[in-house]
């Protein structure tokens, strides 16, 4: 009998150094079958019974022990964004930003940090369809020598909603009836039309960058505000956007359809043949940059993320280039049990006052102990490159357990703390308020310049019209007629196109 391969036990007794490694196949000590507790077994499908025709036995450990893991191979699905594919690459820096943050790996010019990204629709289940009707995540763990910087952005530039307590009911609108099982249209239009500050996320999800080609071919966004600072505590509000190098290509309604019967897996296949093949691709990284001075004449709060900020005001500054060159070996190990998470944040960047950023900063983690366990950052694909947390202790899983360290801050063994920028400018006052915000006819000129900005692309507001319309035709008549007034404070001629194309549909479901 052998120990596990010294490899499978080194990342786990030194401080974790596991997250630049892929996942190690497995404890393979012996070249022959065994046991989970490494007992040889002679022929894995053969099973005891009394004679040849008589009952099995409860000694049949193997069969006992195959059966019984067998039956626990699942573990709860992301509750949102359970469909996903993933792979490994690098970001690097390839213009200078240390005016703007401290963040080390962005210091210098031409450094390189190890990434994961996992891309993935958000609606479905695990098994559901690649090409629907989704915003895309865009999730990135940048793993860097000051801790994992988590990037989890999605393919839209803005969000549905501005009120964190809306996320599950929105979310519930968007999955399925809890009566019927089914995807439900009229709840889907019913909550949308009644929260209209979704309307901006609306006029992208329902064009044809609604059913992307690949995940190759979208952009990534941060929708929220972040803070970029320096360590002498001033900061800067910035909104961070990928940009593709290989061109946003998109899938039209129908064309999606069929994929969705014909590939259901399209984008994932997509991704890893395209690794497989060496044909890597890659984003350009940008910063747009406001400064608190600028936020406060803003015409939009800087934490609602339902709104962009204007280009010519907020000019793109360019700062990096990410690129996937790496598949996983596991899926299950390397993206399934993936953590990511906007908490995930180092020194120099940090999280701004937008609500539903700070109830994220909550929820993932929160998501995270439930569907991996409380040591969910041990797992190879989360470990940070360095961590030194003795406080944290034992859990399920406890893998990696400081062995005798202290457990509490000890005068015999004092830990080493590092300083990290002061904060000087995070200064609240005021008292607790009830919040939920109120829409304004302000929340409707973004998605007024959106429907300007189809009409420039041959088709564009047709198929928008359309995508909508055989949609929403499933839906209650006063639920349409709801929407077709969300639409006319957009652009009165858009409501009446597509008051005008969703009753035909209408009409041709009951014929
Ligand atoms: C109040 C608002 C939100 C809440 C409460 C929320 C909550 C969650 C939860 C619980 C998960 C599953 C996490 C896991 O089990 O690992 C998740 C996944 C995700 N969310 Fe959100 N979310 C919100 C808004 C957003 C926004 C605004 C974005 C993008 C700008 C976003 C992007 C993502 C992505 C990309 C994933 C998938 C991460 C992965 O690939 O593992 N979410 N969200
Ligand atoms: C802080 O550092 C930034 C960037 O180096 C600089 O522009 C700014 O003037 C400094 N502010 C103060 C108050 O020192
Ligand atoms: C959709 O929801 C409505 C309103 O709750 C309900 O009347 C209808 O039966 C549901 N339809 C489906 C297909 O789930």
């Amino acid at each position: 009998m052998r120990l596990p391969s010294p490899s499978v036990v080194s990342a786990f007794t030194t401080f974790f150094a596991c997250a630049t490694a892929t996942v190690q196949g497995s404890n393979s000590g012996h070249s022959f079958y065994t046991t989970s507790g490494g007992v040889p077994v002679n022929d894995p499908t053969a099973f005891q019974r009394v004679g040849r025709n008589g009952p099995i036995l409860l000694q049949d450990t193997h069969l006992i022990e195959q059966l019984a893991h067998f039956a626990r191979e699942r573990i709860p699905e992301r509750v949102v964004h359970a469909k996903g594919a993933g792979a490994y690459g690098v970001f690097e820096v390839t213009e200078d930003i240390t005016d703007l943050t401290s963040a080390a790996f962005l210091d210098q010019i031409g450094k390189k940090s190890r990434v994961l990204v996992r891309f993935s629709t958000v609606g479905g289940e695990s098994g559901s369809a690649d090409t629907a009707r989704d915003p895309r995540g865009f999730a990135i763990k940048i793993y860097t020598e000051e801790g994992n910087e988590d990037w989890v952005f999605n393919s839209t530039p803005v969000f549905f909603l501005r009120d964190p307590s809306k996320f599950p009911l929105f979310v519930h609108t968007q999955k399925r009836d809890p009566q019927t099982h089914l995807k439900n249209a009229t709840v889907f239009w019913d909550y949308l039309s009644t929260n209209q500050e979704s309307v901006r996320q609306l006029m992208h999800l329902f064009s044809d960058r609604g059913t992307p080609f690949s995940y190759r071919h979208m952009d990534g966004f941060s929708g929220h505000t972040f803070k970029f600072a320096k360590h002498n505590g001033t900061y800067n509000y910035v909104k961070i956007h990928l940009k593709t190098d290989q061109g946003v290509r998109t899938l039209t309604n129908e064309e999606a359809g069929d994929l969705a019967g014909k590939n259901s897996d399209w984008t994932t296949q997509d991704l890893f043949e395209a690794i497989q093949r060496g044909d890597n691709p890659s984003w350009t990284a940008y910063v747009q940059v406001m400064s608190p001075e600028q936020a406060e004449q803003f015409r939009y709060s800087v934490f609602d993320l339902t709104k962009t900020w204007p280009e010519d005001q907020f000019p793109l500054r360019k700062f990096g280039k990410m690129t996937l060159n790496q598949n996983p070996e596991n899926f299950f190990a390397e993206i399934e049990q993936a953590a990511f998470s906007p908490s995930n944040i180092v020194p120099g960047i940090e999280p701004s006052a937008d609500p539903v950023l700070q109830a994220r900063l909550f929820s993932y983690p929160d998501s995270q102990r439930y569907r991996l366990g409380v040591n969910f950052n041990q797992i190879p694909v989360n470990c940070p490159m360095h961590v030194n947390n003795p406080f944290q202790r034992d859990g399920h899983f406890a893998i990696h357990n400081y062995g005798a360290a202290p457990n509490y801050m000890s005068s015999f063994h004092p830990l080493v703390y590092r300083s990290v920028p002061t904060k000087e400018h995070e200064e609240w006052v005021g008292k607790a308020t009830l919040f939920s915000s109120v829409v304004e006819d302000k929340d409707f000129e973004q998605a007024t310049e959106e429907w300007a900005y189809l009409g420039t692309m041959e088709g564009q507001q047709r198929n928008f019209v359309h995508n909508i319309a055989v949609h929403l035709c499933n839906a209650h008549p006063e639920v349409r007629k709801r929407t077709y007034g969300m639409f006319d404070r957009v652009d009165a001629q858009l409501g009446q196109w597509l008051r005008e194309e969703t009753e035909k549909e209408v009409v041709a479901l009951s014929v």
